[in-house]
C-alpha cells in the first residue's frame, strides 16, 4: 500500500465511528489518505478526528468559500483524478442509491464520478439488516457491481437496532486487508486471471436403497464462495457439486453430481488442464457395496451394511499433478487436529491445506462463517480469525496467488 493514494468516503451510519482506526491502519501501511465525508457522516464521526489521523483537511464542501486564497475550486474533480482507489465505508442505503443513479451533489459522489477508469472502487455497505435485504438496496448494489465496483458483503452480528442480522461493517483490519489486496491486483492483475480453477463442493450421497442414503451436513457454502471468489479474479471456474441448495455464482460452470464416484468421474477430465484444484467437498469416504434398487424392508432384528472405500479425488489429483499445478484441500477435525492436517498435506501431495475445526455454531458445515488455518507446502501457517465464508474464500485465494508466484513452484504455462 506504500505510496498509494486512497480516498475514503464516509457516509452517515453508526459504523462511521470505526473509520479513524481504519485511516490509522492505512497510514501505517504507507498510504496517502484523503477523506470525503458526507453531511450525515459528520453526525457520526468528527471531522477533527479524521483530519487528525489522516493529517489532511477533510473534504466536505463541494463549494469552498470563494474568498480564501489558494483554494482549489475544482477539488471535486482533481481529487477523483488524484486517487488510486476509492473506498466507501460505511456505505449507507442512501449513498448506494445516490451513487447508483449517478448523483453528484457532494464530495463523495463527485469523487465516485471523477475517479479515473479502471481504478478500484470498494464499497462496504453497512446498515440495518432489514434495510440491507430490501429490494431497493439490493438493486442499487447490483447496479454498482455491474459497473465494476467491488461490493463487500456486510457481516452478520449485533446491529445498532438491537437486532441480530446482516449489516455490520467489517472491522478496520479486514477492510484494510481488502484494500491492500485490491490495490495489488489492480497493479499486477491476478495470477488466477484466465486460468482454469476446479472446485469440488457440497456433500455426496451414497445410496443404501431406493429411498435412503449416507451423507453429511455439508452445505456447500465454502466451495461456492471459493468458486465465486476465483471467478471475481478472472479465473475460468468449474464447480463440481454434490446436492446443495445454493445458487450458482455468475460466470461459473456448474456440474451437479450425486455420489463420490460421479464426482470423481466429473473431476478427472480437468486433471491435466486445470491450474488449481480446490477440493472443498465433503466426500463420503465409503459407500454401500451393493445398494438395493427398491426399498429395504425391516424384516430382521439386525442388519449389516457392507461399505467399500470411495476413490479419494484429491489424493488422486495430488498424485498426478504436474509442475505448476496447485492442489488445495480441506481438513475438518472435531478437535485439536492440526497435526492431521499437516499429514494430509504430505500424504495427498498438496500445496495448501485449510484446516478448520467443527463447531456447529461458528465454523464447519452449514454456518456462514469459518475460522481457517492455512498450512502451505513451505510449512507456512496462517491463522485466520472467524469471518464470513466469502471473506475466508478470498483470503484462501490470496494465499493461492502467493503460491502461484512462488518461484519454487516451477510454473508451467497452461495456455
Ligand atoms: N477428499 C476427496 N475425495 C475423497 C475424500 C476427501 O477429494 N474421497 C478431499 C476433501 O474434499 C478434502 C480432503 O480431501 O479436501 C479431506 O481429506 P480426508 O482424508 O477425507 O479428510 P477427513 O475425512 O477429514 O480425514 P480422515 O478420513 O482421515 O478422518
Amino acid at each position: 500500500m506504500k505510496g498509494k493514494r486512497i480516498i475514503l468516503g464516509v457516509s452517515g451510519g453508526i459504523a462511521a465511528y470505526k473509520t479513524p482506526q481504519l485511516v490509522r491502519l492505512l497510514k501505517k501501511a504507507g498510504a496517502d489518505v484523503r477523506i470525503a465525508l458526507t453531511a450525515s457522516g459528520s453526525r457520526f464521526v468528527s471531522e477533527l478526528a479524521l483530519a487528525t489521523v489522516s493529517g489532511e483537511s477533510v473534504c466536505r464542501e463541494m463549494f469552498p468559500p470563494a474568498d480564501q486564497p489558494g483554494t482549489d475550486f475544482t477539488r471535486h474533480i482533481s481529487l477523483g483524478e488524484w486517487a488510486d482507489a476509492l473506498v466507501i465505508a460505511p456505505a449507507t442505503a442512501n449513498t448506494l442509491a445516490r451513487l447508483a443513479v449517478g448523483m453528484c451533489d457532494d464530495m463523495l459522489s463527485a469523487c465516485f464520478i471523477t475517479l479515473r477508469p479502471h481504478k478500484p472502487v470498494l464499497i462496504f455497505p453497512a446498515m440495518d439488516g432489514q434495510m440491507y435485504r430490501s429490494p431497493a438496496v439490493q438493486r442499487n448494489i447490483a447496479t454498482l457491481a455491474a459497473q465494476g465496483c467491488t461490493i463487500i458483503e456486510p457481516e452478520t452480528g449485533d446491529l445498532a437496532s438491537g437486532q441480530c442480522g446482516t449489516g455490520r461493517m467489517p472491522e478496520p483490519e479486514i477492510i484494510a486487508g481488502r484494500i491492500g489486496a485490491a490495490l495489488q491486483k489492480s497493479a499486477t492483475g491476478s495470477p488466477l486471471s484466465g486460468r482454469t480453477v476446479v472446485v469440488t463442493a457440497g456433500p455426496t450421497r451414497e445410496k443404501i436403497d431406493g429411498v435412503r442414503f449416507i451423507s453429511n451436513y455439508s452445505s456447500g457454502k465454502m466451495g461456492f464462495a471459493l468458486a465465486e471468489a476465483a471467478r471475481e479474479r478472472g479465473a475460468e471456474v468449474t464447480l463440481i457439486t454434490g446436492p446443495v441448495n445454493l445458487e450458482t455464482p455468475g460466470g461459473v460452470e456448474r456440474l451437479d453430481v450425486e455420489n463420490a464416484c460421479e464426482m470423481y468421474e466429473a473431476a478427472k477430465p480437468f486433471y491435466s488442464t486445470c491450474a488449481v484444484f480446490i477440493a472443498a467437498a465433503a466426500v463420503a469416504d465409503y459407500r454401500p457395496e451393493t445398494p438395493h434398487e427398491g426399498k429395504l424392508k425391516k424384516n430382521s432384528p439386525e442388519m449389516q451394511l457392507k461399505l467399500v472405500r470411495n476413490p479419494d479425488i484429491l489424493a488422486d489429483f495430488g498424485a498426478r499433478k504436474r509442475p505448476g499445478q496447485l492442489a488445495v484441500g480441506f481438513a475438518l477435525e472435531t478437535g485439536e487436529g492440526i497435526a492431521y492436517a499437516r499429514c494430509k498435506l504430505q500424504e495427498k501431495n498438496l500445496d495448501l491445506v485449510a484446516f478448520n475445526t467443527f463447531d456447529r455454531k461458528t465454523s464447519g458445515f452449514e454456518v456462514d462463517t469459518n475460522a481457517l488455518t492455512l498450512i502451505d507446502r513451505n510449512h507456512m501457517e496462517t491463522v485466520l480469525p472467524l469471518m464470513p465464508k466469502k471473506e475466508a474464500a478470498r483470503r484462501l485465494l490470496d494465499h493461492v496467488e502467493l503460491l502461484m508466484g512462488d518461484p519454487a513452484a516451477n510454473m508451467t504455462t497452461e495456455k
